[in-house]
């Protein structure tokens, strides 16, 4: 029986978020569209199949064929990343961050990573989770000009002496220098890890610099940048912190791996590996560079004043207003992006003075330049004129005729 025979509601929800992705565009830099197949192996028999432990050391009989699957993903995970050990169990970004404390830490000891509000991520030592909770975090952030002063990060490491250093953001839109942050980690004896999920798919086009050799351990997410299906992954290159990251995962913090989203890794991996990847991560910066550009010559500013990633963090402290007035403006003529905080904040976490783009998704679409100008100048038209509901519909329109052009999934997919 088909799902829209036997669940009609899922089926028609499940459709209309397939028509929501297709004719708006999405400027989430945190989202992207994945293969067809890695869709593919996703919904397949794989989902049955219990596998807990680790290639050729199950608990479970059968599990020949997830075996090689889960090794051609690890192999393909360590020739991307250039590295001697990938765990690719973790279920999310936040699970791979978890197993990495878990592997290196004892509950109490201190971390130091980037704040939340500057552009960190909750899972690097934030108050509300589980990282702030059971370690004693600390934090150093961004300068008022929106870049890292990795003096300051130095001073703060002197002082706090952590024992493990968290490198990597949610929403900094420069390169992230993991060399400086090793000569820290070195100066105060900490461990150095490197979260690139935001990052990670242009780090092995060789568009940001790798985290390998500076990092001690290095997670990613492998459904942003890098366009596979939703999770995480762990890798290093020392043994003994290896074996440490494998217990943690697994029976420390997750039971049986889910087989057709590691089997759609996997996929994806294969894709990272190609020529072609290269190519699309050079157009998600040259894209992000020309909505820069084009953002600022029309009176916007941008925090760090531009972007060398796939991001851009627009600054609107100098407008009467919000983060959440640009993201709800942008949101009704079907541009899908997130309010974000900046430096020199002033208004609270739910409203802000910021907004986070970014080109992923759209480049995965096809878009490429000459398209990202006029979007950033549909952007302005809107920002210029926030309470035009009128100008937000025509605009939409207008996107949707645009959006058409680039067709990512065929209609009646499912
Ligand atoms: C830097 C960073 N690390 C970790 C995560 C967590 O990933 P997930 O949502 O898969 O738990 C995110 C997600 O936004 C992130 O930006």
């Amino acid at each position: 029986m088909s799902l829209e025979k036997f669940d009609k509601e899922i089926f028609e929800l499940t459709n209309k978020e397939l028509e929501r992705q297709c004719e708006g565009l999405e400027m989430i830099a945190s989202e992207n569209f994945t293969l067809p197949e890695v869709m593919e192996v996703m919904g397949s028999v794989l989902t049955n199949k219990y596998a807990e432990g680790y290639p050729s050391k199950r608990y479970y009989g059968g599990c020949e064929c997830v075996d090689e699957i889960e090794n051609l993903a690890i192999q393909r995970c360590k020739k991307l990343f250039n590295c001697s050990f990938a765990n690719v169990q973790p279920h999310s970004g936040s699970q791979a961050n978890q197993g990495v404390y878990s592997a290196l830490l004892n509950p109490g000891d201190k971390i130091l990573g980037m704040d939340l509000s500057h552009g960190g991520h909750l899972t690097h030592g934030a108050k509300v989770s589980s990282s702030g909770k059971i370690y004693q975090s600390f934090f150093y952030g961004v300068e008022l000009d929106g870049r890292i002063n990795y003096e300051k990060v130095r001073e703060i490491a002197h002082i706090v002496k952590p024992k493990l250093i968290v490198c990597g953001a949610s929403a900094y839109a420069r390169i992230i220098d993991f060399a400086k942050f090793r000569e820290i980690a070195n100066e105060v004896g900490a461990y150095l890890f490197a979260d690139i999920a935001h990052i990670a798919g242009l780090v092995v086009a060789g568009e940001h610099p790798s985290p390998f050799p500076h990092a001690h351990v290095v997670s990613s997410t492998t459904h942003k940048t890098l366009r596979g299906p939703r999770g995480g992954i762990i890798m290093c290159n020392d043994e003994e912190i290896a074996k440490k990251i494998n217990s943690a995962i697994f029976p420390g913090i997750q039971g049986g791996p889910l087989m057709h989203v590691i089997a759609a890794k996997a996929v994806g991996f294969k894709f990272n590996l190609s020529e072609e990847w290269k190519i699309y991560a050079k157009q998600v910066i040259s894209n992000a560079k020309i909505l820069a550009q084009t953002l600022i010559a029309r009176n916007y500013k941008l925090v760090s004043d531009g972007t060398d990633n796939h991001l851009v963090l627009m600054s609107f402290l100098d407008r009467a207003f919000s983060g959440k007035d640009a993201d709800l403006a942008l949101g009704h003529a079907g541009i899908t992006a997130n309010k974000n905080t900046v430096p020199g904040e002033i208004r609270s976490p739910f409203v802000t003075s910021g907004l986070r783009l970014g080109t992923p998704a759209l480049t995965a679409r096809g878009f490429k330049e000459k398209e990202l100008e006029s979007i950033a100048n549909y952007i302005a038209d809107i920002l210029d004129d926030i309470n035009n509901t009128k100008l937000q519909a025509e605009i939409r329109e207008k996107l949707k005729t645009l959006a058409s052009n680039f067709i990512i999934y065929p209609k009646a997919m499912f």
